[in-house]
């Protein structure tokens, strides 16, 4: 489980450059999450994230203003219940809008977790993954491509049935090159179960910036459901935005629904997580000091589409 706070831009303060990594050889033309130090401000854009930079003094003292600002002009009491009513409908509506052309293909998965190439093998043996908030299939289409494992099982899921169309309607939908893909409609927080799946029969399950769509009442369920689909020692691998993340910070009045939770233009809505809180949503512990003390990550700002929405990563 990880996930991936936004904190501050590249011109802030940062500790001493290092051109050493624990985790991966940083002189690699693409190093990935956890090893792209800036040794010189001259390479600031050449990534979209840095790590190991701290973040600047005053980022409490800006992260409080953002909050006061947003908590004087909530979302009226009255219009709450309208956003949360029908949700699939606005995420229907935004693929109506943009199909597959809004999200990139996600191609951090596979750095972030080898677990997945891993299963793409050709002599991995059978796996089921399954991608829960599918959306237009971003990252499940990248693993589909990569494949070379006959016995690999895909599906994927997502409650708003234009993003399904999409996904059902993808070249390497209708003729995978290796392996099977399914794709249907599913409400993650529904109390049952997708009709053409077994319980325990999920060796991996992704959530790509998905737990954030849904109410915290719908947390619960949903993780009841991802526990019900996987097998005994199978893995979540999550990654969503993190607490006053850039994107939390710049939402303006009539947005704030709840501590943390938006309202988009779109009327999609959007919660940010700290780690301690998803610990124990998916473990009942809070977060290993290990895991706390792990390196963040700062992002460089890159526009993902013309949208007024702000990026996923
Ligand atoms: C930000 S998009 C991410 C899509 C995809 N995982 C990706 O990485 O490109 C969030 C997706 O979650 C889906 N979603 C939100 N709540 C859901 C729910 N309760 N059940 C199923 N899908 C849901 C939305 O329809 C949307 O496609």
């Amino acid at each position: 489980m990880t996930s991936g706070p936004e904190q501050a831009g590249p011109s802030r303060p940062r500790n001493p450059p290092r051109t050493t990594s624990r985790i991966q050889d940083i002189t690699e033309e693409k190093p990935p999450f956890g090893s792209r130090f800036l040794t010189e401000d001259a390479d600031v854009w050449s990534q979209n994230a840095w790590d190991h930079v701290p973040p600047p003094e005053d980022q409490g003292e800006v992260i409080a203003n953002a909050l006061a600002k947003q908590h004087i002009a909530p979302v009226p009491e009255e219009e709450r219940q309208k956003y949360n009513e029908k949700p699939a409908r606005h995420w229907d509506n935004f693929y109506k809008m943009n199909a597959g052309n809004f999200f990139r293909n996600r191609k951090w998965l596979h750095h972030e977790f080898p677990e997945l190439l891993q299963s793409a093998e050709p002599d991995a043996g059978p796996v089921a993954i399954a991608e829960l908030g599918c959306g237009a299939g971003n990252a499940v289409f990248p693993l589909l491509a990569a494949n070379k494992n006959p016995q690999l099982s895909l599906y994927a899921y997502d409650y708003a049935s234009h993003a399904v169309k999409v996904v059902q309607s993808n070249p390497l939908y209708l003729e995978p090159p290796v392996g099977t893909i399914k794709s249907a409609v599913w409400d993650l927080s529904s109390d049952s179960l997708p009709p053409d799946l077994a319980p325990n029969s999920i060796d991996i399950v992704t959530l790509v910036f998905v737990l954030s769509a849904l109410h915290p009442r719908e947390w619960s369920q949903a993780i009841v459901n991802i526990h019900r689909i996987l097998k005994p020692g199978g893995l979540v691998l999550f990654r969503d935005y993190g607490r006053y993340d850039l994107t939390q910070l710049r939402f303006k009045g009539g947005r704030l629904l709840e501590d943390n939770f938006y309202i988009r233009g779109d009327k999609t809505r959007v919660y940010f997580f700290e780690l301690d809180e998803l610990a124990l949503l998916f473990t009942g512990s809070l977060a290993p000091t290990a895991v706390k003390n792990a390196p963040s990550e700062v992002k460089v700002e890159e526009e993902e589409s013309s949208s007024v929405r702000n990026t996923f990563p």
